[in-house]
């Protein structure tokens, strides 16, 4: 009997490994690039350390014998996992081949995600899926339904323990959508990324609309409109970028503390143009990003959905080169007031925060709810109550600014000192009443206006009265409520010594299984 010759072999498994690499072949790759997309290596190697990709499960075949499948068994099964690093730290990842079967979704498929999302897990790492596939593999039916579930209860499960980034890079469609959705961020590329539960054929025949693919669920209509993505990106380089900035603010798991940075930028400079950003008059307006980027470090913002629920800021940022949640109300639009949306954006990133251990930063100068009957009909109470639920539960350090107005319902739910802010720190020019001076002198002085000769002078000597009174920070500093009143100037110094101040929080919560968020 003679043995089997080694370098025969050798050859045989260099000859599999390059059939895996293939993908699809020439021709499904040439398809792909015309539509300015990558291939699936090609991707993870764009967003991983240079040459740190370790591939698993290369070799993973379907075992469907339907509908003439069983003589095409692609190696890998259309999807590339395995992990390697982003700045040096250990993250895992898959990325759907769109030129195998359309990045279809079948048993094997799935199970070779579901491995990696396992090992992220056991190894407490971040996980990033880049997925670009028709759904789920029709050819295998339920095999491919039931795929789909054991993705979505390990995207749960990882919730809140391992960073989980879905990237969007090509089509995804019917419950596909659902597995990004249970991620911590959703990341699209303009015009060649797409998510929908129904596309537009469905949608036409079952209720006469008439839509394009792109304007149903295109990148923009999902930064812009409904609040399903996080960050939209020009291109895929741009959008590899976009995930190692996010990582480098996070730890790679919640035991872990997020990463110190070195610092290049004195904490305690003084920006006396602060001084002049936020208008003394409680109803100009003027733009929140001018304040953060004079209190961070280099003025580096990492904006979370900045094109949505544009009433309220989030997004990632450092002190000290510490990194930090922050969470603003933006007085150029909407006059920052918060409604259903930007309570469902806020409430979210401080349970990010919270499950990740960044402390949070509020800056607030908000004017209240926005009344309406769309808001009430559509829920302002349910997604107003989900915020203060977010600030109350959360255990991270809390630090309050407030930067001018704070009024009624809207100051508690900002990060108020009864939610469990441990610092808050308060501008000369803050107002934290249950409402404005005008609207206050207005019901408070109502008859001795109106029985007044001159009823107009009578009210803007009351407001001013009531201002003087109650709309300055000290009511609130002589009870405790304001930890601090601050110059403008000292914002940066302050906030970074109250991070280290409360940098050794550790708060203990009655054991439950979960609590019963509003949504
Ligand atoms: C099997 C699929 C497939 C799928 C695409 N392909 N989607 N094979 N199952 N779901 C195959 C195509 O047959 C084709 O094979 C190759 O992938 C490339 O597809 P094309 O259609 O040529 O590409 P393109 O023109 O770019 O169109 C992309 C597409 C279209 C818009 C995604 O393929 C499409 O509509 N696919 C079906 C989408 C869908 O209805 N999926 C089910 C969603 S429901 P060949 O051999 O010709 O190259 C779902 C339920 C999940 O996912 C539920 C979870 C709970």
């Amino acid at each position: 009997m003679g043995f089997r010759n080694i370098d025969e072999l050798c050859e045989q498994l260099k000859a599999k490994r390059a059939e895996a690499e293939a993908g699809g072949g020439d021709k499904a790759v040439a398809k792909q690039r015309a539509k300015g997309k990558g291939t699936a290596r090609e991707r993870i190697d764009q967003l991983l350390d240079p040459g740190s990709f370790v591939e698993i499960d290369e070799f993973v075949t379907h075992r469907c014998t339907n509908f003439g499948l069983e003589k095409s068994k692609p190696l890998g099964d259309g999807v590339v996992t395995g992990w390697g690093t982003i700045d040096g730290r250990k993250v895992f990842v898959f990325s759907q081949d769109f030129t195998v079967l359309g990045g279809s979704l079948g048993e094997k498929h799935a199970d070779k995600i579901c491995k990696v999302l396992d090992m992220a897990m056991d190894m407490g790492c971040p996980v990033i899926g880049l997925n670009d596939s028709g759904g789920a593999r029709i050819q295998e039916a339920v095999d491919a339904l039931n795929g789909y579930g054991k993705i979505f209860y390990r995207n749960t499960l990882a919730s809140g323990v391992i960073p989980q980034m879905s990237v969007i890079m090509g089509p995804t469609a019917g419950g596909a959508v659902y597995s990004p959705a249970l991620t911590d961020f959703i990341f699209m590329v303009d015009k060649t990324s797409v998510m929908h539960i129904t596309g537009p054929a469905v949608i036409k025949a079952v209720t006469g609309e008439e839509v394009t693919s792109e304007e149903l669920g295109g990148a923009k209509t999902h930064n812009e409109i409904s609040g399903n993505a996080h960050f939209i990106a020009q291109d895929e380089a741009e959008c590899f970028e976009q995930i190692r900035k996010v990582l480098s603010y996070l730890p790679a798991n919640n035991l872990d503390d997020a990463p110190l940075s070195e610092c290049t930028d004195s904490v305690d400079r003084a920006d006396m143009i602060l001084r002049d950003v936020v208008p003394t008059n409680p109803n100009k307006g003027y733009d929140v990003h001018d304040v953060l980027s004079r209190v961070l470090d280099n003025g580096e913002f990492t904006e979370v959905q900045p094109g949505w629920a544009q009433n309220i800021v989030t997004g990632y940022g450092r002190i000290g080169g510490r990194p930090i949640g922050i969470i603003a109300n933006q007085a150029k639009v909407m006059a920052g007031c918060l409604d259903i949306n930007a309570s469902d954006k806020a409430s979210r990133f401080i349970r990010h925060c919270d499950a990740f251990n960044l402390p949070i930063v509020t800056f607030v100068d908000v004017p209240g709810y926005l009344p309406g009957v769309t808001q009430e009909h559509n829920g302002i109470i349910r997604q107003g109550a989900k915020m203060l639920y977010a600030y109350s539960e959360a255990t991270v350090p809390m630090v309050t600014v407030i930067l001018r107005k704070a009024y009624g319902g809207a100051y508690l739910a900002m990060s108020s000192k009864a939610l469990g802010s441990d610092i808050v720190l308060a501008w000369p020019q803050a107002e934290i009443a249950v409402m404005g001076a005008e609207g206050a002198a207005n019901i408070v002085f109502k008859k001795e206006i109106e029985s007044s000769e001159d009823p107009a002078g009578t009210r803007l000597e009351k407001i001013e009265e009531y201002r003087e009174a109650f709309a300055t920070p000290y009511v609130a500093a002589e009870r405790g409520l304001v930890d601090r009143v601050i110059l403008p100037e000292e914002t940066r110094k302050t906030v970074y010594e109250a991070l280290v101040g409360l940098d050794t929080k550790r708060v203990s919560r009655p054991s439950r299984k979960h609590g019963v968020i509003p949504h």
